[in-house]
């Protein structure tokens, strides 16, 4: 007699997305058809973030917590941020065009549940002017580096990379416009390989 299979049941991930801007990184990661994560929450450290009403067209809860009002206490404005993930009981933490650098109070709390996308083949080009770094290198290609987030600011773990050619005649807005749907494609797909793998 055969015995019955058993059916691991796979959770979804309570996944949070940490943004300023655009936000065009939050909507890939909403619009990726896949069942290893769900995003719960969007928090923005600038209330005039767009992506804020890119999280509330797909019906998620989004939240604004402007770090201005924590002056240079940049571990209260965590705190806060912190309280907020802990109480929707995030499991992983995207940071998708997210401007500001974390303290070792954040970084240390979600340790290897905290993901960052970065645009230049890390260890390439950590911080700021990824795109015109590259071009003045004259580099033949270029790309996007999904990461763990560790102290070291773009020094943490690879989980993904995607790469592309550097074209005569590009420009630091050629390569950024070429690059951001490169990088759509690659953050949920990393995503979700970590959610799955943190199961
Ligand atoms: C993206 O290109 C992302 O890689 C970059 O900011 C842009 C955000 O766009 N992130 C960084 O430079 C982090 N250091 P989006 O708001 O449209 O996703």
């Amino acid at each position: 007699m055969g015995e019955k299979p058993v059916r691991r049941i796979m959770s979804r991930k309570r996944a949070a997305v940490l943004i300023s801007g655009r936000g065009s990184n939050l909507q890939a990661l909403l619009e990726a058809k896949q069942d290893a994560y769900e995003i719960v929450l969007v928090i923005s450290n600038n209330p005039d973030a767009p992506g804020l009403a890119i999280a509330g067209a797909a019906g998620v809860e989004a939240l604004a917590i402007d770090h201005k009002p924590f002056g240079k206490d940049r571990e209260a404005f965590e705190r806060a941020m912190d309280a907020a993930l802990s109480a929707r009981k995030v499991d992983l933490i995207a940071l998708a065009g997210f401007m500001r650098v974390l303290t070792p109070f954040f970084v240390r709390g979600w340790e290897g549940r905290l993901v960052n996308i970065h645009p230049s083949l890390l260890p390439k080009y950590p911080g700021t002017q990824t795109h015109q770094r590259a071009l003045e290198a004259g580099d033949s290609e270029h790309g996007c580096t999904v990461h763990l987030v560790v102290e070291e600011v773009d020094a943490g773990a690879i989980l993904g990379q995607a790469r592309m050619p550097i074209l005569p005649g590009d420009t630091p807005e050629a390569l950024a416009a070429r690059l951001l749907p490169i990088e759509h494609e690659l953050y949920p797909r990393c995503l979700a390989a970590l959610a799955q793998s943190s199961e």
